[in-house]
C-alpha cells in the first residue's frame, strides 16, 4: 500500500495557537488548541500585539505536542502547511516563521494556505462524499460569502457581505449587550429561551436577485432598540432580542444560500466557519436543505471555530496537487480566496 501523506499543521491568524497532525486526508493524529480567549476578553475584542506574544509563547509547545500525541518523529512528516491570511499581521507572522524554519531545517515542503480555505475544508476532516459542484456559505468573524465550488480550489464568488461579517455583527450586538466577547455563543444560547416575535427587527434582503448580504443595518436597529428602550426606563429582555437578532440573521442566510443553489442548478449545499457553529443556523438550514433536496454537510461543532486540523485538511488537498509555496512566503492580512 503506498505511504499515506501526512500533514504537520499550524495556525496563528486570530487569537488561537493551533496545531494538528493529518494522516491521509481524514485521519486526524492530533489536534491541539491554546485560546486566548480569556486573555482578551477583559478588552471585549482581539488585542493584536498580545496575541502575537502569545502565539510567540506558545507555537514551538504546540508543535512538540502535536508531534507527541500523533506518536510519530518529524521525519514521518510529509509537508508543513501553515495558515498565511488572512488575519492580525503579527500573528500570522508567527506561524508563518516558524512553519518555514522548520520546513526549511528538516528538508520538508511548505504548503501556504489561505485560512477562509480552511475553514471550508473543515467539512471534508469528515465527509469523504462531498460532490462538486457544490454552493458554500462561509460565515466568519471576519467572512460572509456565497461561493460556488466547481472543484478543489476553485472558487466563484456569487455575492458577500457589503459592511459587517455575520461573526462580527454577533460580537457587536454581544458587547452592546453586556454578553462579552465572543458574542456568538452566548446570543445562541440565550436565544433558545427568547421569543423571536416578541421584537421587530429588519432583514436586509438588498436588491432581489443578490447574493450580497448587509448586517450593520440590523445592528444599528438593535443598538436604537437598546436605547430606545433605556430611555424610556424599561428593562431589556435579552433572551428575546437575541432570539430576534439571531432569527433575523438566520432567515437571511438560508434564504440567500438556498436560492443560489437553485439559480445554480446545485444540489449540494456547505456549511463554513465559526459561525456554523450557530444551532439555529445548522438546524433550520438542515430542514431547508431536506425539504428542497439538496444535501447539506457542516463540519462537527469542534471544527468549526479556528483550529489546525481544518488548516491541515486545506493542506493535504493542497499537497497532493503539488501547490507548494516557496521560502519568500509571508504573511499577507487581507488574503482573498475569490
Ligand atoms: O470563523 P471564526 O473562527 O472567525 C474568523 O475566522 O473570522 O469565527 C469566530 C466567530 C466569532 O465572531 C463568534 O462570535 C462566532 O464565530 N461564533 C458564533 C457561534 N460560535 C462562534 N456565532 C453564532 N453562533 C455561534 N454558536
Ligand atoms: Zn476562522
Amino acid at each position: 500500500m503506498p505511504r499515506k501523506d501526512i500533514i504537520l499543521a499550524i495556525e496563528t491568524s486570530c487569537d488561537e495557537t493551533a496545531t494538528a497532525v493529518l494522516s491521509g486526508g481524514q485521519e486526524l493524529l492530533s489536534n491541539i488548541i491554546a485560546s486566548q480567549i480569556d486573555v482578551h476578553k477583559r478588552f471585549g475584542g482581539v488585542v493584536p500585539e498580545i496575541a502575537s506574544r502569545h502565539h510567540l509563547e506558545q507555537v514551538n509547545r504546540l508543535i512538540d505536542l502535536a508531534m507527541l500525541e500523533a506518536r510519530i518523529s518529524f521525519s514521518d512528516l510529509s509537508a508543513i502547511a501553515v495558515t498565511y491570511g488572512p488575519g492580525l499581521v503579527g500573528a500570522l507572522l508567527v506561524g508563518v516563521s516558524t512553519a518555514k524554519a522548520l520546513a526549511y531545517s528538516l528538508g520538508l515542503p511548505l504548503v501556504g494556505i489561505n485560512h477562509i480555505e480552511g475553514h471550508i475544508f473543515a467539512n471534508w476532516l469528515v465527509h469523504e462524499d462531498i460532490e462538486f459542484p457544490l454552493i458554500c456559505l462561509i460565515v466568519s468573524g471576519g467572512h460572509t460569502a456565497l461561493v460556488l465550488m466547481k472543484d478543489y480550489g476553485k472558487y466563484e464568488l456569487l455575492g458577500q457581505t457589503q459592511d459587517d461579517a455575520v461573526g462580527e455583527a454577533y460580537d457587536k450586538v454581544a458587547r452592546a449587550m453586556g454578553l462579552g466577547y465572543p458574542g456568538g455563543p452566548v446570543i445562541d444560547k440565550l436565544a433558545h429561551e427568547g421569543d423571536p416575535k416578541a421584537i421587530h427587527l429588519p432583514r436586509a434582503w438588498l436588491s432581489k436577485d443578490s447574493f450580497d448580504f448587509s448586517f450593520s443595518g440590523l445592528k444599528t436597529a438593535v443598538l436604537n432598540y437598546l436605547n430606545n428602550t433605556a430611555q424610556k426606563g424599561e428593562e431589556i429582555n435579552k433572551e428575546n432580542l437575541a432570539a430576534a437578532f439571531q432569527t433575523s440573521v438566520v432567515e437571511v442566510l438560508i434564504e440567500k444560500t438556498i436560492k443560489a443553489a437553485h439559480k445554480s442548478r446545485i444540489k449540494t449545499v456547505l456549511l463554513a466557519g465559526g459561525v456554523a457553529a450557530n444551532s439555529l443556523l445548522r438546524t433550520q438550514l438542515q430542514e431547508r436543505c431536506d425539504n428542497e433536496g439538496l444535501q447539506l454537510f457542516y463540519p462537527p461543532l469542534k471544527y468549526c471555530t479556528d483550529n489546525a486540523a481544518m488548516i491541515a485538511s486545506a493542506g493535504y488537498y493542497r499537497f497532493r496537487q503539488r501547490d507548494l509555496a516557496g521560502w519568500n512566503l509571508n504573511a499577507v492580512p487581507n488574503l482573498k480566496l475569490f
